[in-house]
């Protein structure tokens, strides 16, 4: 059937199938005289989504962050793609990035730059052609619904369109992996929905590895026990019961990692401190 298709490049993960995509190996951050993550360890294995719950300012913003080289820890080790960031030069990071997508919180986009220009922010970076620029750019915004606000600004977009431009902006280069920092926040709760609803589409039909902060526990299990039917081209439920085994979590409370698991593990936990947050 398919005799002349052009050969899809391995993912990081296809290579390395028994290798995390990202490891965090007693990680400490101390800002201002005070503590932020104080020992985390865990890992992202390839293919899997983790979300990171917690409350405001416990640093989920900053583990990402960390996760991406944009800071560096005072101690522990940090792994993304088997490469141990604390050795890399800047231009090296540089590499690993572009095949890390970020959305950051509130979106982030620039107001001086149309949806195009913003969504092909990191190809003008790499000198790709204008041609396939505009074809990737076209393909992105279709993936988020957004293909008629090509030459809109930012700010004629509702706040939830905003937030998909910056979806599109992080899937651009179809990266191994996607950090998104709480991509519902400040969002309506069903504006928010189908925002969750591109996340799990992403995930069902490219198998990107993720990390997600999330502060609305609605958008989390909504993630988990959620699919993407690609024949009906809709999210819909998983049966009753049944949970999305490759999305899993993660809790900080008070600089600690207090919780690393499934999502079963994590709703039947004796923890008080998770049950009064699940509450
Ligand atoms: N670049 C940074 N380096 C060190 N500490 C930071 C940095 N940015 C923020 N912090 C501190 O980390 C703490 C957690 O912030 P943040 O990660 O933004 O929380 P949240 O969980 O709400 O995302 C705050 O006390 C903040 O002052
Ligand atoms: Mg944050």
């Amino acid at each position: 059937m398919a005799e002349a298709t052009e050969e899809k490049k391995k993912s990081w993960h296809e290579e390395h199938p028994d290798e995390p995509v990202i490891v965090f190996e007693n990680v400490s951050l101390s800002s201002a005289g005070h503590t932020v993550l104080d020992d985390i360890s865990f890992q992202l294995k390839g293919g899997e989504t983790r979300i990171l719950l917690g409350p405001a300012g416990v640093g989920k913003s900053v583990l990402l962050k960390l996760a991406n080289g944009l800071i560096r820890p005072d101690s522990g080790t940090i792994k993304v793609f088997g490469e141990d960031l604390s050795t890399l030069a800047e231009q090296d990071l540089f590499r690993l990035r572009a095949d890390i997508g970020m959305v950051f919180q509130e979106g982030a986009l620039f107001d001086s730059l149309t949806v195009r220009d913003n969504v092909a922010y990191r190809l003008n970076e790499d000198h790709v052609s204008e041609e396939e620029v505009d074809r990737r750019v076209r393909e992105a915004l279709r993936f988020v619904e957004l293909e008629d606000t090509i030459d809109k600004f930012p700010s004629q977009l509702s706040g939830g369109m905003r937030r998909r431009v910056s979806i599109a902006r992080a899937i651009i280069s179809s990266p191994q992996l996607l950090l998104y920092d709480s991509p519902t926040g400040g969002l309506d709760p069903i504006t928010s929905t189908t925002i969750i609803e591109l996340v799990i589409k992403q995930r069902d039909v490219s198998g990107t590895s993720a990390l997600l902060v999330s502060h609305r526990l609605q958008d989390a299990f909504t993630l988990a026990t959620h699919r993407f039917n690609k024949e009906a081209s809709k999210m819909e439920k998983l049966p009753k019961g049944e949970v999305e085994a490759s999305t899993t979590f993660l809790m900080l409370h008070n600089g600690k990692l207090i919780f690393d698991g499934s999502t079963m593990d994590l709703v039947h936990s004796e923890d008080p401190f998770i049950r009064e947050y699940l509450a």
